[in-house]
């Protein structure tokens, strides 16, 4: 399939308090943006464990968008900085692991950013069309490999 005729499938964790209620603005604001993501409403941006990302990704996800309240804005005080701290490894992790650093994004979007939260919409999906598909059971495979080759190399002491 090329990439004009590639429609992404991306997951977006949103926040309860500030990003969901962006998303829904845009909505009520009849703003346009691709059809592409999935919202899954989260209390807050800290809720999302970096395996509900590999989730995602391995059920079929080509992208992955973690949106949560400005920092010091979080409803729960610290959740969105924890989140920030997460991000940044999953992202070192990913990255090792072959996955475009593109595919998964994290923005801050209040409840009053409905035009925000279509932009970034279209950014991550125009991002990942241009990705193409990913192909997690080459992920998978890919480091299998690596690992039996670690494991085949003898330590020297
Ligand atoms: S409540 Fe929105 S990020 Fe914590």
């Amino acid at each position: 399939m090329d990439s004009a005729n590639f429609e992404p499938r991306i997951v977006g964790f949103l926040c309860r308090w500030c990003s969901y209620t962006g998303a829904d603005l845009a909505g009520t604001s009849r703003m346009k943006y691709p059809p592409n993501l999935v919202p899954i409403r989260v209390m807050c941006s800290g809720r999302v464990d970096p395996t509900f990302v590999i989730k995602a990704l391995k059920e079929g996800a080509d992208g992955v968008l973690i949106a949560g309240c400005h920092p010091g804005d979080c409803h729960y005080t610290s959740g969105n900085f924890r989140t920030l701290g997460r991000y940044t490894l999953l992202q070192i992790m990913l990255e090792q692991l072959g996955v475009e650093k593109g595919r998964v994004k994290l923005e801050w979007v209040s409840a009053s950013e409905g035009d925000k939260w279509a932009r970034v919409v279209k950014e991550i999906t125009e991002e990942v069309r241009k990705l193409g598909a990913l192909n997690w059971d080459g992920v998978v495979e890919q480091t299998k490999q690596e690992v039996a080759e670690c494991a085949d190399e003898k330590v020297k002491i």
